[in-house]
């Protein structure tokens, strides 16, 4: 087997905890900083996998097809029951699967979405209780919005929906035990069918168009849907939670997006996306010895390609831990890149855009309940999120 020189026998120092130990999963960013400075390509004994931390590391794994994201999958620390998706394909499969795709998160399915979720939103905005946990009374209801519009689904099926995308989420963690991934299992079998039965019923929308279009068997449309459940239902919603960490402390960012233009609103969802990407991180396996920007993984190495870490690499971002309202050019890298690229990028960035800027213009003092990130983050990795997230509005706001 090849090893990379640059990175055989380089250690973290006995200071700085492992990212999957409790400390480090409570804080990794010591671990990634370190990591990034000294081996960005680095061969860590205790996960067996090569960690890329560096942004041009990160950013040239994601758009390597040598490294296989099908066998990054398959290769997680558990089997689990995700059905056949273009996440867990490679090329030329993976077109297959994921052109169709295009038809439910495209940019046809975005302009429709847009008005109804107007409407969603300012209901949303309106019922904010004046104390309140910031995912689960707008994140959950939020993303749980937007699939239903995506999916076509009638209100009185979203609690039913929400309840079994938030069993299914259980299926991010690549590391949860074995107790945990059989629930995963038996959530996602149930989702499956749920999905199945709603995608025979449903007359118009961009799930219509997706299940009208013969290229895919109905098999392979579940398995896209049940992706997108898994794979956006939480993060969108931790999306939410993680935004308002750094945006509440910022009076002059929300003063931004209150009162900015869109492109000002754009900007600031990008880089609140940099800051606290929700997926931090993903796997590949390597088919051959590949050569990346600061070392080589050999074949058949697993390999994780740090998200979180890439989006904070001071060689790329001036002062990377602080939140830059109007940072341009900003390549962060919280949706990956490449052939994986999320396929609901332009999809959650401008619903965030909407969800946000109407949060801002209804609650002018809207403040956390307690000071921001206590009781912190969940020691879960994936996806990145905050245990809890109090806010309150003013009494003064208009009701
Ligand atoms: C803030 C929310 C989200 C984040 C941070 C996010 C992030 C990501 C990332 C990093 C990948 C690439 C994974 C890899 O390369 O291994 C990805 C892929 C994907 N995402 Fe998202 N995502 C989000 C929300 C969503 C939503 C809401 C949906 C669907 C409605 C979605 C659908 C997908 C799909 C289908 C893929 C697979 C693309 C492919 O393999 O070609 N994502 N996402």
């Amino acid at each position: 087997m090849t090893t990379s020189r640059a990175t055989a026998g380089v250690r973290l120092p006995a200071d700085v905890p492992h990212p999957f130990s409790p400390a480090g999963r409570a804080d990794p960013g010591p671990a990634y900083r370190w990591l990034r400075a000294n081996d960005p390509v680095h061969y860590d004994p205790y996960s067996r996998m090569w960690w890329l931390t560096s942004h041009a590391a990160c950013a040239a794994a994601l758009r390597e097809d040598r490294l296989s994201a099908a066998r990054g999958q398959r290769e997680r620390a558990r089997d689990d029951a995700l059905p056949p998706s273009m996440l867990t394909t490679d090329p030329p499969e993976h077109q297959r699967l994921r052109a169709p795709g295009q038809l439910l998160l495209g940019p046809a399915a975005i302009r429709e979405l847009q008005d109804p979720l107007g409407t969603d939103v300012d209901a949303l905005v309106d019922a904010l209780p004046r104390e309140a946990d910031g995912v689960d009374a707008l994140g959950a209801p939020f993303a749980t919005a937007v699939f239903a519009r995506l999916f076509g689904l009638p209100g009185a099926d979203r609690p039913a929906f929400e309840a079994l995308a938030r069993a299914a989420s259980v299926n991010l963690d690549p590391l949860a035990g074995p107790a945990v991934a059989a629930v995963g299992r038996a959530a996602m079998g149930e989702l499956s069918r749920f999905l199945t039965a709603h995608a025979r019923t449903v007359t118009e929308g961009p799930l219509a168009r997706l299940a009208a279009d013969t290229r895919l068997t109905e098999r392979e449309r579940t398995g896209i849907l049940g992706l997108a459940v898994v794979g956006g239902w939480q993060p969108l919603a931790e999306a939410v939670g993680n935004a308002l960490y750094w945006l509440l402390p910022r009076p002059d960012a929300v003063a931004l997006l209150r009162e900015g233009d869109a492109d000002q609103a754009r900007l600031l969802v990008q880089e609140l996306l940099r800051l606290e990407a929700p997926i931090p991180f993903t796997a590949r396996v390597a088919v051959e010895d590949v050569a990346l920007p600061g070392g080589t993984v050999p074949r058949d190495g697993r390999v994780l390609i740090v998200i979180a870490a890439a989006n904070r690499d001071p060689a790329v971002f001036e002062h990377p831990d602080d939140l830059m309202p109007g940072r341009g050019p900003n390549p962060q890298l919280a949706f990956g890149a490449g052939t994986h690229f999320c396929l609901a990028a332009q999809l959650v960035r401008t619903s965030l855009e909407l969800l946000l800027t109407r949060l801002v213009r209804r609650h002018r003092g809207l403040t956390f309940a307690q000071p921001p990130g206590a009781p912190g983050w969940d020691p879960r990795p994936i996806p990145r999120r905050l245990l809890s997230c109090p806010v309150q509005t003013r009494s003064t706001d208009v009701r």
